[in-house]
C-alpha cells in the first residue's frame, strides 16, 4: 500500500532515527523520510517565496490566491510559505512540483497570474512566460525544453552550500530537516568528539569570521574552551546592522534549522550551555521562524538537559536589538544583551575570556555558524576544498542597487568580483555604464568600476584599498552622484554613533558638515562661510586619520572609509563639486541654477503658485522670472511646468 506523509508517525520516526544514530534505514523509513524530505510526493506540492522580499512583493495575498483556486477546483495540493530563492526581482517565486517531476520555478508570481499558470501545469503544459527554470534531480523526470537552473547565468556560476535549502525546503519544518540529513553533525559531535576535537576541526577548515572581521573561527573558539569558567555563552550575532546587507536575514528567513545546529555544535565546543541569539526586532519574520525552530529543537531533545544522554545541556533564546548600528560591535552587544545602553569599550579584555557577565563569551555571525553543520558533517578537507589556500569555503552576497539581478549570491571566497557583478548579478539594470560598487556597509569602500577585477579573498580585498565586509554589495551606475553617497553613509554613521568617544562623535559631525557644505548651494555662502568650506575640504584626510587611529570602536575608526576610499578615484568629481559647483549626476539638486526661457514661457503662473520660497515672479499671461537670491533648488517649478520653460545648468 501506498504511505502518505499524513500516514508517517513522524515524531516517532525522527526519534527512531536520532537516537539509533542510523545510518542504515529500513525500507519503510527509507520511504518515509523520501516523504519528509519532499523527494517523493503523492500530492503536488506548491511553495511561495515568503521571505521579507517575497512578502513585500505580495507573496501573503499569492498564497490566499492559490488556496482559493484549489479549494474551488477540489485540487489537492500541499500549499507552503518558504524562505527566498534569492533572486529578489523575481518574487514572489512560486515553485511547482508535480509527483515524479522536477521542481519548476516561475518569477513575479502575482494573484492575477494564478489561476492561468496553475490551470497550465495541472495540465502539463509549461509557460514560458514568468519561467524561471526546472531543478535537477536525479530520481525526478525533467521536463522537455525547460532550463536547470543550474544552466541560468545567476544560479549556475553560484556554489551554493549554506543558502542551498533556502527557498526550497519548508523552514517551519523541523521533520524535513531532519529528513534531508539535518542535526546528523550536532549528533556526530556530542557522540564522537570532545570540545577540543571540535575546535581542531573547525580551525582546520579554516574558516574565518564572515562578519567582516575574517578572524579563524576555530583559533577563537579555543581561547574560551581553554579559559576556565563556571558559565560560558555562545552568542550568535543576527544584529545585521549593515543596511545594504540582507544574508543574515535569509538564512534564518529561509533555513532555520541550519543557525541552530550551527549554535548546538558552537556551544558544545566551547563549553557554553547558554546561548543567545541577539537580533535587531524589525526581523521580525526571522524571529517568529526561530522561536519555532527553537520550539521544535527542543521538541526533539536537540536542547535542554542531558541532550541524547551526552551529558551536555544547552538553553538557546532569543534577544531583540534596537537596530542600532553599534550594537552589532561585539562589546556593545554584550551590555546590551545585559540590559544597559548599547556603548562599546576599549579591548583587550576580549569577549572570549571577558565577555557577558565577565564570563568567557564567544560572539559569532549567523552566516559563520551557518557554515558549522557543513564542516562537521562533511569534513574539513571537504571544506578546504573550496576556496583558496587562505580564504576557505563560500561566501554570501547581498547584491542590491543599479543591479539587473538583485539578490543573494553564494559563491566560492577568490571568485572574481567583476564575474560576481556581471555575470552573475547580470550588470546594470538599465544596461547604464557601471561607475563603482559600494562594498561592506556604511563603512564599507567604493570601488571604482576599473578596480573589479580582483579576487574576493580578504587579503586581495585589502591590498586593493577596500573591505570585504559582511556581504553587502550596492551598483551604482553614472546616475548616482558619489558625493550625494558618501554624504549619505556619513550622516548615517553620525546618528548611528553612540557618542562615547569624541573623534567619532565629533569627527563624523564635522565630516557631515563638510560633505553637506560643498554640496549646497552657493549663494547661501557669505565670504567667510566659502572660506570655511575650502579650509573644510582640505581637512577631511586629516580629520580622517585621527578617526581612524583614535576611535574606540570600529564604527569611528571605519567611518571615514567611504570618503578616503572616493577622494582619490573620484577627485574629478569633488573637484567639480567644490569649484564648479556642478554636480554632474544632477543629482545635487542645490547646485542646480534653474532659469526660465521667455520664448517659452506662457505665463500660465503655476511656477510662481508652487515655489515655496517665491523666488518666480511675474505678471500672468507674461513671461516669468527667478530670483536667484532666493531660489532653494528645490526644482518644484521645473517639475510643474507644463510647458518645458523651465531649465537649469
Ligand atoms: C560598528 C560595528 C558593527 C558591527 N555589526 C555587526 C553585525 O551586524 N553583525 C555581525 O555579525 N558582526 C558585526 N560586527 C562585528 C562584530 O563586532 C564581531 O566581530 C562579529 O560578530 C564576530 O563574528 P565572526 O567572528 O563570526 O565574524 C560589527 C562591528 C562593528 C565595529
Amino acid at each position: 500500500m501506498e504511505i502518505s506523509s499524513k500516514d508517517i508517525p513522524v515524531n516517532q520516526l525522527l526519534s527512531e532515527v536520532v537516537q539509533l544514530d542510523r545510518v542504515e534505514y529500513t525500507a519503510h523509513m527509507e520511504k518515509a523520510l523520501k516523504l519528509l524530505s519532499r523527494e517523493k510526493l503523492t500530492v503536488p506540492l506548491i511553495m511561495v517565496g515568503s521571505g521579507t522580499a517575497g512578502t513585500v512583493a505580495g507573496s501573503g495575498k499569492t498564497v490566499d490566491e492559490i488556496k482559493t483556486y484549489l479549494a474551488e477546483r477540489q485540487q489537492d495540493a500541499e500549499v507552503i510559505m518558504t524562505g527566498s530563492l534569492g533572486m529578489c526581482n523575481a518574487e514572489p517565486v512560486v515553485s511547482i512540483q508535480l509527483p515524479g517531476r522536477c521542481r519548476l520555478f516561475f518569477a513575479n508570481i502575482t494573484t492575477e497570474k494564478v489561476s492561468s499558470l496553475l490551470d497550465d501545469v495541472f495540465h502539463l503544459i509549461i509557460p514560458s512566460e514568468n519561467l524561471i527554470g526546472q531543478q535537477r534531480h536525479d530520481a525526478h523526470e525533467p521536463w522537455k525544453d525547460v532550463s536547470f537552473l543550474d544552466e541560468i547565468p545567476f544560479f549556475g556560476q553560484q556554489k551554493r552550500v549554506i543558502i542551498s535549502r533556502c527557498g526550497i525546503i519548508d523552514p517551519d519544518s523541523i521533520e524535513e530537516y531532519i529528513a534531508r540529513g539535518g542535526y546528523k553533525a550536532f549528533l556526530k559531535t556530542i557522540r564522537h568528539y570532545t570540545y577540543t576535537e571540535i575546535c581542531d576541526i573547525v580551525e582546520e577548515s579554516g574558516l574565518r569570521g564572515r562578519s567582516g572581521s575574517g578572524f579563524p573561527t576555530g583559533q577563537k573558539w579555543k581561547i574560551a574552551c581553554h579559559t576556565p569558567a563556571d558559565q560560558k555563552y555562545l552568542v550568535c550575532n543576527a544584529e545585521e546592522s549593515d543596511p545594504g546587507a540582507f544574508m543574515d536575514r535569509a538564512i534564518m528567513e529561509g533555513d532555520p534549522h541550519l543557525l541552530i545546529e550551527g549554535i548546538c555544535i558552537a556551544s558544545y565546543a566551547i563549553g557554553a550551555t547558554k546561548a543567545y541569539i541577539y537580533i535587531r526586532s524589525e526581523y521580525t519574520r526571522a524571529i517568529s521562524r526561530l522561536e519555532q525552530a527553537i520550539r521544535q529543537a527542543a521538541g526533539y531533545g536537540f536542547l535542554g538537559h542531558n541532550i541524547f544522554g551526552s551529558g551536555f545541556n544547552l538553553g538557546i533564546s532569543i534577544r531583540k536589538g534596537p537596530g542600532a548600528f553599534v550594537c552589532g560591535e561585539e562589546t556593545a552587544l554584550i551590555r546590551s544583551l545585559e540590559g544597559k545602553r548599547g556603548m562599546p569599550r576599549s579591548k583587550p579584555p576580549y569577549p572570549a575570556t571577558t565577555g557577558l557577565h565577565k564570563k568567557p563569551t564567544i560572539i559569532n555571525n549567523v552566516e559563520t555558524l551557518s557554515n558549522i553543520p557543513v564542516i562537521i558533517g562533511k569534513g574539513p578537507k571537504w571544506f578546504r576544498e573550496t576556496g583558496t589556500v587562505n580564504n576557505t569555503g563560500t561566501k554570501i552576497f547581498a547584491i542590491s542597487g543599479k543591479v539587473k539581478e538583485a539578490g543573494l549570491i553564494e559563491v566560492p571566497l577568490g571568485t572574481n568580483l567583476k564575474d560576481i557583478i556581471f555575470n552573475i548579478a547580470g550588470g546594470t539594470r538599465d544596461g547604464k555604464p557601471l561607475k563603482a560598487i559600494h562594498i561592506g556597509g556604511p563603512s564599507g569602500c567604493i570601488l571604482p568600476a576599473g578596480k573589479l577585477d580582483i579576487p574576493v579573498t580578504y587579503e586581495a580585498m585589502s591590498d586593493a584599498g577596500t573591505i570585504m565586509g559582511s556581504g553587502g554589495i550596492v551598483v551604482i551606475d553614472e546616475d548616482v552622484c558619489i558625493i550625494d553617497l558618501v554624504k549619505y553613509y556619513m550622516n548615517f554613521m553620525q546618528k548611528q554613533s553612540c557618542g562615547k568617544c569624541i573623534p567619532c562623535r565629533e569627527g563624523t559631525r564635522r565630516m557631515s558638515e563638510i560633505l553637506e557644505s560643498i554640496s549646497r548651494k552657493p549663494q547661501d555662502e557669505n565670504g567667510h562661510a566659502t572660506l570655511e568650506r575650502f579650509k573644510g575640504v582640505i581637512q577631511l584626510e586629516s580629520l580622517a586619520s585621527v578617526m581612524k587611529d583614535t576611535s574606540l570602536c570600529g564604527l569611528g575608526q571605519k567611518a571615514p572609509n567611504p570618503v578616503l576610499s572616493t577622494l582619490g578615484s573620484f577627485r574629478e568629481e569633488y573637484e567639480e563639486h567644490i569649484f564648479d559647483r556642478k554636480c554632474r549626476s544632477n543629482v545635487c539638486t542645490e547646485l542646480r541654477t534653474y532659469f526660465i526661457d521667455v520664448e517659452q514661457c506662457t505665463g500660465c503662473s503655476v511656477c510662481a503658485k508652487k515655489c515655496p520660497s517665491d523666488a518666480v515672479f511675474g505678471t500672468p499671461l507674461h513671461p516669468y522670472f527667478i530670483v536667484q537670491e532666493k531660489c532653494t533648488g528645490c526644482g518644484i517649478c521645473f517639475d510643474s511646468c507644463k510647458f518645458s520653460a523651465i531649465d537649469y545648468k
